[in-house]
């Protein structure tokens, strides 16, 4: 039997103002979680400590998709996640909304929904494991030494191009970009061509949001459009080259990838292509982004991290928990099921906030301080938990690894100097620039 295509069977999106079962906990939410431009000033950490104190399990009514539940407690978050045999991933996807058919770009909307982070089981856990070869530690550790000598060459660019520099452009986008490209197995040529489409993809939803209200230039949709359509005429065209002439790589794994005996569809190539490309890059540079900001906030853990560099796999933890570059993954609950208190009705979704389970203090002890030997760092949930647990979480890691070994080495004082700019998007925490100054 085929894959089932997401993109048909999943429930569609009713707006619901009201939930089934009554509220436990009824406040005015403090962030608009719908409103993307309302994430261009950060992540609203604040706003989640005060969700987490007055309405742990909150009631959000969308006013363009479903209503749903935001968890913003520890417990909760990993109790969810974890289980997958009450909430869906593939019910309805893992988005907070999905637009409506006039609002959709056909392609982009179909990709988004027909890949294996939409699966649930039988048939999730057969195409993860075809990824898998790609990402054990020894295949790791021979990548390990290629990204090292990539931060250095960046790094030597850094310097001729200093002292005040725009980190994402300058080192953040590339190195996860090189990282990916190389376990995918694409062309040194074209991958420049990726930091485009992952600008317009970061953007993508508040771009088709403002185009219905008239807000954008058409050229600029023109230019969005076409785009869009670039991305995936390339991974057709690298995934048939693959299919047809299997290489050693993560591309080829994709394209000659069998679930009960069955290659790919079209759309789970299309789906899978969008996934890989989306995930392992843009996480990867926010969380670079992120450290810098953090170890400029926190000069005293830099000076630690300066003094006994055994403590940055520590820090690396440290830096994704505080970080959480994903902000939320969405699941559609399958049974009436209570969480944290709260009765959650059959085929309502709910929204794991992982940055706010992130910093919850129930867990993590004076949980906004950066702190670089904190002993349970690595319990964080930036990656989530479970079947479907970043399958990517240790080639990120090593990445940050080998990106702050060298930069503290190089530039031990480089400072962030206040300047940056987040794009609007509530689902990843997106820093396209930051401004740094590598003498401090
Ligand atoms: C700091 C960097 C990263 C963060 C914070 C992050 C976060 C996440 C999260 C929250 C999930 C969903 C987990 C869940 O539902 O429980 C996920 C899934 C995934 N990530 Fe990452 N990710 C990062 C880097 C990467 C990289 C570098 C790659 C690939 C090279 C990658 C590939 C994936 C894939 C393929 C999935 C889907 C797994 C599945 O559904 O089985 N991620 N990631």
């Amino acid at each position: 039997m085929s894959l089932p295509l997401v993109s048909e069977t999943a429930v569609d999106e009713a707006a619901s103002t009201e939930p089934k079962h009554p509220r436990r906990w009824a406040i005015t939410p403090p962030v608009d979680l719908e409103n993307a431009v309302e994430f261009t000033k950060g992540q609203p950490f604040e706003a989640f400590a005060q969700m987490r104190e007055n309405a742990p399990v909150m009631w959000f009514p969308q006013q363009y998709g479903a209503g749903f539940w935001a968890l913003t407690r520890y417990s909760d978050v990993r109790a969810v996640d974890l289980d997958t045999q009450r909430f869906s991933s593939q019910a309805g996807g893992i988005l907070m909304s999905y637009a409506p058919p006039e609002r959709r770009h056909p392609l982009l909307h179909r990709a988004s929904l027909d890949a294996m982070i939409n699966l649930d089981k039988p048939w999730h856990m057969p195409l993860r494991r075809e990824h898998m070869p790609f990402f054990t530690p020894a295949y790791i550790a021979e990548l390990r030494k290629k990204v090292e000598n990539k931060v250095s060459d960046l790094l030597d660019r850094l310097e001729e191009k200093g002292p005040v520099v725009d980190l994402v452009e300058d080192f953040s986008a590339e190195l996860p970009l090189f990282t990916l490209c190389e376990m995918l197995g694409v062309p040194e040529a074209d991958r420049p061509k990726f930091i485009e489409w992952m600008h317009f993809l970061e953007t993508a939803g508040y771009t088709l949001q403002r185009e219905e209200l008239g807000e954008v230039d058409p050229e600029d949709i023109n230019r969005f459009l076409s785009e869009v359509q670039a991305m995936f005429e390339y991974g057709q065209a690298i995934l048939k080259e693959r299919r047809a002439d299997p290489k050693d790589d993560l591309l080829s794994a994709i394209a000659n990838a069998k679930v009960d005996g069955e290659l790919l569809s079209d759309e789970y190539l299309d789906g899978s292509w969008l996934l890989i490309v989306f995930a392992g890059n843009d996480t990867t540079r926010n969380s670079i982004s992120g450290t810098m900001r953090l170890l400029t906030e926190f000069p005293g853990e830099r000076e630690k991290l300066i003094d006994d560099p055994g403590l940055i796999p520590n820090m690396v933890h440290e830096a994704i928990r505080m970080v959480s570059p994903v902000m939320y993954m969405r699941r559609t609950c399958l049974e009436d099921t209570e969480i944290g208190g709260q009765m959650i009705g059959e085929g309502e979704k709910v929204l794991m906030y992982y940055g706010a389970a992130n910093r919850d203090p129930a867990v993590f002890a004076d949980p906004d301080s950066f702190d670089v030997t904190r002993a349970n760092a690595k319990d964080h949930l930036a990656f989530g938990i479970g079947p479907h647990v970043c399958l990517g979480q240790r080639v990120a890691n090593m990445q940050l690894e080998a990106a702050y070994r060298q930069i503290l080495q190089r530039f031990p004082q480089a400072r962030w100097t206040g300047r940056q700019e987040i794009a609007p998007n509530n689902f990843v925490h997106a820093i396209s620039k930051l401004e740094v100054d590598l003498r401090g």
